[in-house]
């Protein structure tokens, strides 16, 4: 190759991949007020940005794949748990998480301080992204689901224990939380209507119970749920 044909190659190149850069760069910023939501950025989404960045949260989690990679990615944390999963689990760590070797201290986070964390976690995770980061991804079953594939195969009662909170206090397969009792085979102790009963209102049944009142459920998620728990057997 002549010296001739190298720079112009090196020319080509440089100038077609700046103007390829340039190009996309232009266009991201045209569509990001979209994509982004920015109409949702209430005070409170801010104020709990703030708030992630007051208690370094980002020393331990990535958002938006952005930070350090000890602990879960935040950015669907919403979508995977629920705002009343991550209230749990801000609140009381040590217990929410208890079943883990890897440890979150309890950081002392107010209510109000959660509330606004949410509301930011909700912000970032309706961000549309493309699909980052991937171990978000819809392509994608999470380990639990793909355990309970595995395991039982999916229903709408499956889907119900695990979108609906169940999983932050009880686990299946190995999977959730230590708080209640891990239900692998509940259905061998209680009968459909038991479990209803308990879900609905569990002082009912046992007067020390500490499960609170399932009342975030509709009557049909009670059913579909209950059925799913006493087919374990
Ligand atoms: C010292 C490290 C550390 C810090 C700081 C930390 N966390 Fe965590 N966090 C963890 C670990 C580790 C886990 C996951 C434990 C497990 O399930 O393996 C976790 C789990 C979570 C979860 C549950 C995620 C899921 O998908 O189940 C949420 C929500 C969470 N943290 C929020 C926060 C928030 C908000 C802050 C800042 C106020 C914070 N964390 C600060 C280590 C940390
Ligand atoms: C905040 C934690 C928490 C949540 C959320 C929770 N439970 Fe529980 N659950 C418990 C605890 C703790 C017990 C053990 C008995 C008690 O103290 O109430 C229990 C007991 C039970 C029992 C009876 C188990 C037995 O061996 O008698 C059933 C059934 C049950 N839960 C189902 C559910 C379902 C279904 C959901 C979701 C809709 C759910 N729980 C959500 C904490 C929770």
């Amino acid at each position: 190759m002549s010296k001739k044909v190298a720079f112009w190659i090196f020319l080509v190149g440089t100038v077609s991949s700046a103007i390829l850069f340039l190009g996309l760069t232009w266009d991201t910023h045209r569509q990001i007020e979209a994509l982004s939501h920015v109409d949702k950025l209430s005070n409170n989404v801010v104020e709990g940005k703030r708030t992630f960045e007051k208690y370094n949260c980002n020393d331990c989690h990535t958002i938006l794949g952005f930070g350090a990679y000890y602990a879960p990615d935040l950015t669907k944390v919403v979508q995977r748990i629920g705002a009343d999963g991550i209230r749990f689990r801000i609140k009381d760590p040590e217990k929410a998480l208890a079943s883990s070797w890897r440890k979150m201290p309890n950081l002392k986070v107010s209510d109000a301080e959660t509330d606004n964390l949410i509301a930011f976690f909700t912000w970032v995770g309706n961000i549309e992204n493309g699909d980052w980061p991937p171990q978000d991804s819809k392509k994608r079953l999470s380990r639990s689901e793909e355990r309970m594939v595995a395991g039982v195969g999916v229903s709408p009662g499956a889907a119900v224990f695990q979108s609906r909170g169940c999983m932050n206090c009880h686990a299946l397969h190995g999977t959730g939380g230590t708080f209640g009792p891990a239900l692998d085979a509940i259905g061998r102790k209680l009968s459909l209507e038991q479990i209803e009963h308990y879900i609905k209102n569990p002082k009912a049944v046992n007067p020390k119970a500490m499960m609170p009142p399932q009342t975030a459920l509709s009557e049909k998620e009670i059913e579909e749920v209950a059925g799913f728990l006493a087919n374990l057997k």
